[in-house]
Protein backbone atom coordinates (compact mmCIF):
# COMPACT_ATOMS: atom_id res chain seq x y z
CA UNK A 1 0.00 0.00 0.00
CA UNK A 2 1.30 3.60 -1.09
CA UNK A 3 1.15 5.20 2.28
CA UNK A 4 0.33 9.11 2.38
CA UNK A 5 2.56 11.18 5.09
CA UNK A 6 1.06 13.99 4.51
CA UNK A 7 -0.21 15.37 8.07
CA UNK A 8 -4.18 16.07 7.78
CA UNK A 9 -5.80 19.46 7.25
CA UNK A 10 -1.90 20.93 6.98
CA UNK A 11 -3.31 24.37 5.87
CA UNK A 12 -6.17 24.57 7.62
CA UNK A 13 -4.20 23.66 10.83
CA UNK A 14 -1.47 26.35 10.08
CA UNK A 15 -4.22 28.90 9.36
CA UNK A 16 -6.03 28.14 12.67
CA UNK A 17 -3.54 27.19 15.33
CA UNK A 18 -1.70 30.30 15.87
CA UNK A 19 1.78 30.76 17.17
CA UNK A 20 3.01 34.26 18.27
CA UNK A 21 5.78 35.41 17.19
CA UNK A 22 9.20 35.54 19.05
CA UNK A 23 9.93 32.17 21.70
CA UNK A 24 6.72 30.48 21.84
CA UNK A 25 5.56 26.66 22.61
CA UNK A 26 3.02 24.11 21.31
CA UNK A 27 1.94 21.03 21.97
CA UNK A 28 1.81 18.32 19.88
CA UNK A 29 -0.56 15.68 21.99
CA UNK A 30 -0.43 13.26 19.07
CA UNK A 31 2.98 13.51 17.16
CA UNK A 32 2.20 10.12 15.32
CA UNK A 33 5.11 10.80 12.54
CA UNK A 34 5.68 14.44 12.89
CA UNK A 35 3.49 15.58 10.04
CA UNK A 36 2.34 18.68 11.59
CA UNK A 37 5.19 18.96 13.88
CA UNK A 38 7.26 19.72 10.86
CA UNK A 39 4.43 21.81 9.60
CA UNK A 40 4.95 24.21 12.54
CA UNK A 41 9.00 24.18 13.05
CA UNK A 42 9.50 24.45 9.67
CA UNK A 43 7.01 27.83 9.69
CA UNK A 44 7.95 29.29 13.09
CA UNK A 45 11.59 29.32 13.41
CA UNK A 46 10.67 30.58 17.34
CA UNK A 47 9.04 27.73 17.70
CA UNK A 48 9.43 25.02 19.98
CA UNK A 49 6.92 21.73 20.07
CA UNK A 50 7.00 19.27 22.74
CA UNK A 51 5.52 16.01 20.61
CA UNK A 52 3.46 13.35 22.62
CA UNK A 53 2.81 10.28 21.74
CA UNK A 54 2.15 6.74 23.94
CA UNK A 55 3.09 4.77 21.15
CA UNK A 56 6.93 4.25 21.43
CA UNK A 57 7.89 2.81 17.49
CA UNK A 58 5.91 5.60 16.39
CA UNK A 59 7.52 7.85 18.34
CA UNK A 60 11.46 6.90 17.39
CA UNK A 61 10.16 7.40 13.23
CA UNK A 62 8.83 10.74 14.78
CA UNK A 63 12.21 11.71 16.42
CA UNK A 64 14.15 10.82 13.52
CA UNK A 65 12.24 12.75 11.20
CA UNK A 66 12.48 15.85 13.43
CA UNK A 67 16.07 15.68 14.59
CA UNK A 68 16.84 18.24 12.10
CA UNK A 69 15.31 20.71 14.58
CA UNK A 70 17.59 19.82 17.35
CA UNK A 71 16.51 20.82 20.92
CA UNK A 72 13.45 22.92 19.26
CA UNK A 73 11.91 19.40 19.26
CA UNK A 74 10.88 17.32 22.61
CA UNK A 75 9.69 13.95 22.58
CA UNK A 76 7.43 12.78 25.60
CA UNK A 77 6.21 8.98 25.94
CA UNK A 78 2.72 9.67 27.33
CA UNK A 79 -0.88 9.45 27.27
CA UNK A 80 -1.53 12.79 26.58
CA UNK A 81 -4.31 13.21 29.31
CA UNK A 82 -1.13 12.36 32.22
CA UNK A 83 0.80 14.66 30.02
CA UNK A 84 -1.41 17.49 30.39
CA UNK A 85 -2.71 16.77 33.97
CA UNK A 86 1.27 17.36 35.18
CA UNK A 87 2.22 20.31 33.17
CA UNK A 88 2.32 23.88 34.27
CA UNK A 89 -0.67 26.07 33.68
CA UNK A 90 -0.57 28.32 31.57
CA UNK A 91 2.89 27.15 29.85
CA UNK A 92 1.74 26.51 26.10
CA UNK A 93 1.22 29.11 22.83
CA UNK A 94 -0.67 26.30 21.25
CA UNK A 95 -2.34 22.65 21.81
CA UNK A 96 -2.75 20.48 18.71
CA UNK A 97 -5.02 17.06 18.94
CA UNK A 98 -4.97 15.07 16.07
CA UNK A 99 -7.07 11.63 17.25
CA UNK A 100 -7.23 8.18 16.97
CA UNK A 101 -4.36 6.26 15.27
CA UNK A 102 -1.93 6.58 12.13
CA UNK A 103 -1.69 4.87 8.85
CA UNK A 104 1.67 3.09 10.44
CA UNK A 105 -0.88 1.17 13.30
CA UNK A 106 -2.83 -0.18 10.23
CA UNK A 107 0.40 -0.67 7.91
CA UNK A 108 3.16 -1.56 9.45
CA UNK A 109 2.79 -2.04 13.42
CA UNK A 110 2.28 -5.90 12.95
CA UNK A 111 -0.73 -5.03 16.23
CA UNK A 112 -3.62 -6.60 14.49
CA UNK A 113 -5.49 -3.02 13.96
CA UNK A 114 -6.52 -3.96 10.33
CA UNK A 115 -8.97 -6.57 9.68
CA UNK A 116 -7.21 -7.35 6.31
CA UNK A 117 -3.86 -8.71 8.16
CA UNK A 118 -2.94 -12.12 9.57
CA UNK A 119 -1.33 -10.58 12.79
CA UNK A 120 -1.25 -11.11 16.42
CA UNK A 121 -4.77 -9.35 17.86
CA UNK A 122 -3.04 -6.54 19.93
CA UNK A 123 -3.66 -3.07 19.28
CA UNK A 124 -1.80 -2.03 22.36
CA UNK A 125 -0.72 1.81 21.87
CA UNK A 126 1.41 1.05 25.19
CA UNK A 127 2.57 -2.10 25.16
CA UNK A 128 3.01 -2.45 28.57
CA UNK A 129 -0.59 -1.99 28.39
CA UNK A 130 -2.84 -4.25 30.66
CA UNK A 131 -5.12 -5.48 28.10
CA UNK A 132 -5.07 -6.14 24.47
CA UNK A 133 -7.35 -6.49 21.92
CA UNK A 134 -7.34 -10.75 22.33
CA UNK A 135 -8.06 -10.38 26.16
CA UNK A 136 -11.12 -8.92 25.06
CA UNK A 137 -12.30 -11.19 22.28
CA UNK A 138 -11.05 -14.41 24.35
CA UNK A 139 -12.53 -13.29 28.18
CA UNK A 140 -15.33 -10.58 28.15
CA UNK A 141 -18.13 -11.74 28.92
CA UNK A 142 -21.13 -12.02 25.79
CA UNK A 143 -23.06 -9.15 26.84
CA UNK A 144 -19.88 -7.00 27.77
CA UNK A 145 -18.32 -7.80 24.43
CA UNK A 146 -21.79 -6.71 22.55
CA UNK A 147 -21.73 -3.35 24.81
CA UNK A 148 -18.33 -2.68 23.33
CA UNK A 149 -19.29 -3.59 20.20
CA UNK A 150 -22.38 -1.24 19.76
CA UNK A 151 -20.70 1.43 22.04
CA UNK A 152 -17.78 2.48 20.20
CA UNK A 153 -18.45 0.72 16.85
CA UNK A 154 -21.86 1.85 16.95
CA UNK A 155 -22.47 -1.35 15.01
CA UNK A 156 -25.93 -2.28 14.84
CA UNK A 157 -25.17 -5.70 14.54
CA UNK A 158 -23.25 -6.48 17.79
CA UNK A 159 -25.09 -9.34 19.71
CA UNK A 160 -24.87 -11.47 16.88
CA UNK A 161 -20.78 -10.52 16.28
CA UNK A 162 -20.72 -11.30 20.14
CA UNK A 163 -22.83 -14.28 19.87
CA UNK A 164 -20.39 -15.88 17.09
CA UNK A 165 -17.22 -14.59 18.95
CA UNK A 166 -18.12 -16.31 22.03
CA UNK A 167 -19.36 -19.52 20.57
CA UNK A 168 -16.22 -19.93 18.09
CA UNK A 169 -13.41 -19.42 21.40
CA UNK A 170 -15.23 -22.27 23.14
CA UNK A 171 -13.49 -24.39 20.48
CA UNK A 172 -10.31 -22.49 20.09
CA UNK A 173 -8.89 -18.87 21.49
CA UNK A 174 -8.67 -15.97 18.87
CA UNK A 175 -5.15 -15.24 17.98
CA UNK A 176 -5.12 -13.40 14.69
CA UNK A 177 -6.85 -10.48 12.99
CA UNK A 178 -7.87 -12.72 10.26
CA UNK A 179 -9.57 -15.24 12.26
CA UNK A 180 -11.63 -12.76 13.84
CA UNK A 181 -12.44 -10.77 10.77
CA UNK A 182 -13.87 -14.04 9.03
CA UNK A 183 -15.55 -15.20 12.29
CA UNK A 184 -17.21 -11.34 11.71
CA UNK A 185 -17.71 -11.37 8.33
CA UNK A 186 -19.86 -15.20 8.37
CA UNK A 187 -22.15 -13.61 11.86
CA UNK A 188 -23.65 -10.81 9.82
CA UNK A 189 -26.66 -10.83 7.58
CA UNK A 190 -25.53 -12.07 3.66
CA UNK A 191 -26.60 -8.11 2.47
CA UNK A 192 -24.31 -6.46 4.81
CA UNK A 193 -20.94 -8.84 3.99
CA UNK A 194 -20.82 -6.82 0.81
CA UNK A 195 -21.58 -3.22 2.03
CA UNK A 196 -20.09 -0.15 2.06
CA UNK A 197 -17.77 -0.94 4.41
CA UNK A 198 -16.03 -4.54 5.60
CA UNK A 199 -18.41 -5.86 8.03
CA UNK A 200 -15.55 -5.88 10.44
CA UNK A 201 -14.39 -2.20 10.35
CA UNK A 202 -16.99 -1.40 13.31
CA UNK A 203 -15.98 -3.61 15.54
CA UNK A 204 -12.13 -3.21 14.82
CA UNK A 205 -12.81 0.30 15.55
CA UNK A 206 -14.26 -0.46 18.77
CA UNK A 207 -11.50 -2.93 20.04
CA UNK A 208 -9.00 -0.46 19.41
CA UNK A 209 -10.91 1.75 21.47
CA UNK A 210 -11.35 -0.46 24.05
CA UNK A 211 -8.31 -1.72 24.22
CA UNK A 212 -6.96 2.19 24.64
CA UNK A 213 -9.48 3.84 26.60
CA UNK A 214 -9.15 6.45 23.97
CA UNK A 215 -12.81 8.21 24.35
CA UNK A 216 -12.54 8.09 28.00
CA UNK A 217 -9.43 10.27 27.69
CA UNK A 218 -10.79 13.07 25.32
CA UNK A 219 -12.50 15.23 28.21
CA UNK A 220 -9.65 15.39 30.97
CA UNK A 221 -7.36 16.07 28.51
CA UNK A 222 -9.32 18.71 26.94
CA UNK A 223 -9.79 20.29 30.19
CA UNK A 224 -6.15 20.18 31.20
CA UNK A 225 -5.16 21.42 27.45
CA UNK A 226 -7.42 24.67 28.61
CA UNK A 227 -5.51 25.40 32.06
CA UNK A 228 -2.19 24.40 30.09
CA UNK A 229 -2.86 27.01 27.86
CA UNK A 230 -1.88 30.94 27.79
CA UNK A 231 -4.64 33.25 27.12
CA UNK A 232 -5.28 33.98 23.50
CA UNK A 233 -3.59 30.92 22.52
CA UNK A 234 -5.46 28.14 20.91
CA UNK A 235 -6.54 24.57 20.83
CA UNK A 236 -7.08 22.92 17.74
CA UNK A 237 -8.39 19.34 17.68
CA UNK A 238 -8.80 16.96 14.44
CA UNK A 239 -12.02 13.67 14.73
CA UNK A 240 -12.36 11.08 12.65
CA UNK A 241 -15.38 9.70 14.00
CA UNK A 242 -19.06 11.09 15.15
CA UNK A 243 -17.79 9.64 18.81
CA UNK A 244 -14.81 11.37 18.92
CA UNK A 245 -16.65 14.80 17.31
CA UNK A 246 -19.13 14.27 19.86
CA UNK A 247 -17.15 14.20 22.88
CA UNK A 248 -14.95 17.55 21.86
CA UNK A 249 -18.13 19.70 19.94
CA UNK A 250 -20.08 19.36 23.99
CA UNK A 251 -17.16 19.68 25.77
CA UNK A 252 -16.27 23.44 23.95
CA UNK A 253 -19.87 24.36 24.16
CA UNK A 254 -19.88 23.78 27.62
CA UNK A 255 -17.22 25.79 28.07
CA UNK A 256 -17.57 28.29 26.26
CA UNK A 257 -21.29 29.06 27.64
CA UNK A 258 -22.92 30.63 30.86
CA UNK A 259 -21.48 33.88 32.84
CA UNK A 260 -17.81 33.34 32.58
CA UNK A 261 -16.75 31.39 29.58
CA UNK A 262 -12.72 30.60 28.98
CA UNK A 263 -12.83 29.74 25.78
CA UNK A 264 -14.44 31.18 22.47
CA UNK A 265 -15.45 29.16 19.94
CA UNK A 266 -13.75 30.10 16.83
CA UNK A 267 -15.29 27.24 14.37
CA UNK A 268 -18.94 27.34 14.94
CA UNK A 269 -18.67 24.54 12.19
CA UNK A 270 -16.27 22.08 12.23
CA UNK A 271 -13.56 22.77 9.01
CA UNK A 272 -13.53 19.31 6.91
CA UNK A 273 -11.22 18.73 4.18
CA UNK A 274 -11.45 19.84 0.80
CA UNK A 275 -12.43 17.32 -2.29
CA UNK A 276 -9.01 17.63 -3.66
CA UNK A 277 -7.52 16.61 -0.05
CA UNK A 278 -9.95 13.50 -0.06
CA UNK A 279 -8.81 12.51 -3.37
CA UNK A 280 -5.51 12.39 -2.86
CA UNK A 281 -5.47 11.50 0.83
CA UNK A 282 -8.88 9.28 1.34
CA UNK A 283 -8.68 8.27 4.83
CA UNK A 284 -9.07 12.26 5.58
CA UNK A 285 -12.38 12.14 4.55
CA UNK A 286 -14.17 11.90 7.64
CA UNK A 287 -11.55 14.07 9.37
CA UNK A 288 -13.31 17.13 11.19
CA UNK A 289 -11.44 20.11 12.71
CA UNK A 290 -12.62 22.46 15.73
CA UNK A 291 -10.85 25.20 17.02
CA UNK A 292 -11.28 27.18 20.00
CA UNK A 293 -9.46 29.94 21.99
CA UNK A 294 -8.57 30.43 25.72
CA UNK A 295 -10.39 34.24 26.49
CA UNK A 296 -8.80 34.77 30.50
C1 LIG B 1 -3.68 10.45 13.80
S1 LIG B 1 -2.12 10.10 14.48
C2 LIG B 1 -1.30 11.65 14.43
C3 LIG B 1 -0.57 11.95 13.15
C4 LIG B 1 0.27 13.21 13.22
N1 LIG B 1 -0.53 14.39 13.46
C5 LIG B 1 1.10 13.40 11.98
O1 LIG B 1 0.89 14.40 11.28
O2 LIG B 1 1.99 12.58 11.71
C6 LIG B 1 -2.45 9.96 16.20
C7 LIG B 1 -1.25 9.58 17.06
O3 LIG B 1 -1.59 9.83 18.41
C8 LIG B 1 -1.23 8.74 19.23
N2 LIG B 1 -2.26 8.72 20.28
C9 LIG B 1 -3.57 8.45 20.16
N3 LIG B 1 -4.21 8.64 21.33
C10 LIG B 1 -3.26 9.05 22.22
C11 LIG B 1 -3.31 9.44 23.60
N4 LIG B 1 -4.46 9.42 24.28
N5 LIG B 1 -2.15 9.83 24.18
C12 LIG B 1 -0.99 9.86 23.49
N6 LIG B 1 -0.90 9.50 22.19
C13 LIG B 1 -2.02 9.11 21.56
C14 LIG B 1 -1.22 7.53 18.33
O4 LIG B 1 -0.24 6.61 18.79
C15 LIG B 1 -0.84 8.13 16.97
O5 LIG B 1 0.54 8.06 16.75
Amino acid sequence: MEIDHTPVMPDEVLENLLIPSGPSVMIDCTTGEGGHSSLFLERYPSLSVIGIDRDAEIQKKAIERLSVYGERFTPVLSWFNDYLASADSGMADAILFDLGISMFHYAESGRGFSFRGEETLDMRLDKDGDISAQDIVNGYSEESLADVIYRYGEERYSRRIARAVVERRQTRPFELSSDLAEVIFQSVPPAYRYGRIHPATRTFQALRIEVNRELDRISPALGEAIRVLKKGGRIAVITFHSLEDRIVKWYFRDRAAGDNPDIRIITKKPIIPTEEEIERNSPSRSAKLRVVEKVV
